[in-house]
């Protein structure tokens, strides 16, 4: 009988490794990916002992050089493949390399392992990583280059505390109608809106990555994971992307009998929306004033 060319037409997921599909996922599981290696014995043991992949044997498959399969506990496989001259795209950089993202125990064990077996693991992506997410790089025998990652849905998620206690922000008549003002070392933006002041916290509340404010675009943004919020801290980004995201918590404000904005950074309250309520009233200036008069 001849060989089809093609499958047969059918939008079924795959069956993946004993997984079942999950119907909400375009493509779950990549199958395998090849890397070239110039010394199988000592990249096999690399790919064993400091990943912790399985070894499944050598020369199983099609491939013509000799070759070794290690598997994930995901069932997915990566193949080494022996060259003479391993050539790599773009040594040492970001543009290629592979992830592999393991739960937070198996994280804990790997840098456990890697210092056991006396490796220096650097955290090239630390200034872009969430608050909870956890990224090291390592390179394999040939110089290709990986990272392990892991998130603590915890940590990402909890609340926290500059510890600089009250900030006095200067008076309150200073700041003009729709100002924004960083305050660095209480992580808060303060910002003037038209029914008073909000001090937003800075840690976005879609994983606490530290939002940056945008002001050709009127708006936070998160370098993390991008989500966007207006100057009232409501989350303006697609709800595709960050379907329960809440808006921007706050650190209470107050205007003292001196007319100095205070805001207290021990203080974060979460909330589900905006209120007008929520931004305290500034001082009616002298003008202002004057004018009801
Ligand atoms: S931490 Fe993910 S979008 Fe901000």
């Amino acid at each position: 009988m001849l060989k089809e060319t093609l499958p047969g037409p059918s939008e079924e997921l795959p069956f993946f490794y004993g997984q079942p599909p999950r119907p909400d996922a375009l493509a779950d599981h990549f199958s395998h990916f090849v890397i070239a290696v110039a010394d199988l014995d000592r990249s096999e043991a690399w790919y064993r002992d400091v990943i912790g992949l399985d070894p499944v044997g050598r020369n199983l498959t099609a491939e013509k050089r000799p070759h070794a399969l290690l598997r994930a506990n995901t069932g997915q496989m990566l193949i080494l493949v022996q060259h003479e001259n391993v050539e790599l795209a773009r040594q040492s950089s970001h543009g290629v390399h592979h992830g592999f993202v393991l739960t937070q125990n198996q994280f804990r064990r790997a840098m456990a392992r890697l210092a056991e077996l006396g490796y220096s693991t650097s955290a090239q992506r630390e200034e872009f990583i969430a608050r909870g997410q956890y990224s090291v790089d390592i390179y394999d025998p040939d110089g290709n280059h990986y990272q392990i990652e892991t998130t603590d849905d915890k940590q990402a998620h909890e609340l926290l505390l500059p510890g600089t206690g009250v900030v006095d922000c200067g008076p309150a008549g200073e700041y003009a109608v729709g100002e924004v003002k960083l305050f660095r070392e209480g992580n808060f933006y303060l910002v003037r809106m038209e029914e008073g002041f909000l001090a937003l916290s800075r840690w976005c509340t879609h994983m606490n990555g530290l939002l940056t404010y945008q002001r050709a675009h009127w708006r936070f943004w998160c370098p993390m994971h991008e989500a966007t919020y207006n100057r009232r801290g409501e989350p303006t980004c697609s709800t595709n992307r960050h379907p329960d995201l809440k808006p921007l918590r706050l650190n209470p404000v107050e205007i003292g009998p001196d007319g100095h904005v205070r805001v207290d950074t021990g203080v974060v309250n979460e909330r589900q929306s905006y209120e007008v309520c929520q931004a305290a009233p500034a001082p009616m200036s002298e003008a202002a004033a004057g004018a009801v008069r």
